[in-house]
């Protein structure tokens, strides 16, 4: 396509270095749609004969068949998926072929290819978040008052309910899922037209290539267009900051479904066993996903170190920007599966989670506020009381509620009956109805609302 000025063709190392088929064949049902919407625009503008115009679009449309059909033969001579449809479409429909490339550079062409290709993947990844979230808002629902411990530095704190656990993590996808919203929406401009980097000579119609693609506007600045790749940083972003949210979720089923944990049991279809403890029912899927995070990030990272410092305009550099990013946006998109299916598979242990909140005076909170709420005393004062009260049942080894009344009054001798009702872990969730909180009905109408929002 190139070879002009050459005497002779690229030595076996520049090819092997040099070709993307091997990657960007990912794109080319983008390309096709990026080069039939050129093609159009060339008819319409009379740049190109409209016979010769509709001409190839009937080209490109056959390449997209022979694609589906897996028909195609890509062909790493033809170094990039551009190069190679071309080379088909001149096979199929002869010297008119040559015409497609006229007001265009390689250079636009892939920078518009790949924002496609991210557009889409944003639009999956969006759907499948969402089916993660409605997931996790089920069993929310279902365990709106199943009460465990909850933790801060991994030492028991207060009870909260296994509902407003998982309703936590529907939070964190919402914000992933508007991210991606926005990042949508701010790379939604065609780079179509910018050509090889200064724009051209040819009388284009950029808005009209922008309006059958689907995107809002064309990009101003010609340079820009064919330089950027903030689009894909910005998506690997969020997508590191998903997979973030997803390995912390692992991270707990994995914690989770251990003996000594014992709060949930994964299904069959998400568990492995070993092939030599045949008592073993391992996580591997919760610890896949938690492993590929790493993956995701080290792609952003990649990428982030590829664009730095790169001048303008197009580089060949900015070919790396596409493999780590299919395999980033592809394991996300495993990840993204595999704990939807975990989430509304696993069981909980109701009785385990329950026995669990009761350890570790995680009631000792209420019984602070009780004190503060029933003497008026101000809550740095309830707190020294109730952490006395904590060492003197620790020191026997047992709960708060296992206290005699006598006992407790010895350390503050206005102690009532009426305080063994908070100490209990039921009443303790039930309490805490502030906007936000763990009381089952709190979390109920959480995950209802959520319910809701998601079905639309
Ligand atoms: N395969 C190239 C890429 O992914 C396409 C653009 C090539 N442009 C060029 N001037 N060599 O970036």
């Amino acid at each position: 396509m190139w070879g002009g000025r050459f005497a002779r063709g690229p030595g076996a190392i520049m090819e092997e270095i040099n070709a993307s088929i091997g990657f960007d064949f990912r794109l080319a049902l983008q390309d096709i749609a990026g080069s039939k919407a050129h093609a159009a625009m060339l008819g319409q503008t009379g740049i190109v004969e409209r016979a010769d115009a509709q001409a190839i679009s009937n080209g490109l449309d056959e390449i997209a068949r022979e694609i589906e059909a897996g028909s195609f033969n890509f062909s790493r001579a033809l170094e990039d998926i551009h190069m190679n449809i071309e080379a088909r479409l001149t096979e199929l429909i002869g010297p008119t072929a040559g015409r497609l490339h006229t007001a265009r550079s390689r250079n636009d062409q892939v920078a518009l290819d790949f924002r496609l290709w991210v557009r889409d993947t944003i639009d999956a990844l969006d759907q499948q978040l969402r089916g993660l979230q409605w997931a996790l808002a089920e069993k929310a629902l279902a365990h709106a008052a199943s009460v465990m411990p909850g933790f801060t530095h991994m030492q028991p704190a207060q009870p909260v309910t296994f509902g407003h656990h998982l309703l936590a993590y529907v939070e964190m996808f919402a914000r992933d899922r508007s991210r991606l919203r926005d990042a949508r929406s701010r790379l939604n401009e065609s780079p179509l037209g910018a050509a090889a980097l200064a724009g051209t000579s040819f009388p284009i119609d950029r808005a009209m290539t922008a309006k059958v693609l689907g995107f809002d506007r064309p990009t101003a600045n010609s340079l820009d267009s064919v330089a950027d790749r903030d689009f894909v940083l910005e998506t690997l972003s969020i997508a590191a900051i998903c997979a973030i949210h997803l390995s912390r979720l692992a991270e707990e089923i994995v914690l989770w479904a251990t003996p000594q944990f014992g709060f949930v049991s994964l299904s069959d279809k998400f568990s492995t066993g070993s092939s030599i403890m045949p008592q073993k029912r391992n996580p591997d899927a919760a610890e896949l996903v938690r492993a590929k995070a790493g993956r995701i990030i080290g792609a952003l990272n990649a990428l982030l170190i590829v664009m730095k410092g790169l001048p303008l305009a197009y580089s060949k550099d900015l070919q790396e920007d596409k493999e780590g990013t299919f395999d980033a946006l592809h394991s996300l998109s495993l990840c993204l599966a595999a704990m939807t299916g975990m989430v509304g598979d696993l069981t909980a242990d109701l009785s385990r989670m329950k026995i669990a909140a009761g350890l570790g005076y995680a009631t000792a909170t209420d019984l602070a506020d009780w004190l503060v709420r029933t003497l008026n005393l101000p809550f740095r004062e309830a707190h020294h009381i109730t952490g006395r009260l904590v060492a003197i049942a620790a020191a026997q080894k047992k709960g708060l509620e296992k206290l005699s009344l006598a006992e407790m009054r010895v350390v503050e001798p206005r102690i009532s009956e009426a305080v063994f009702a908070v100490l209990g872990i039921e009443n303790s969730v039930r309490s805490r109805t502030s906007f936000g909180g763990t009381a089952p009905k709190r979390v109920r109408a959480q995950a209802r609302l959520w319910l809701k929002r998601l079905k639309k």
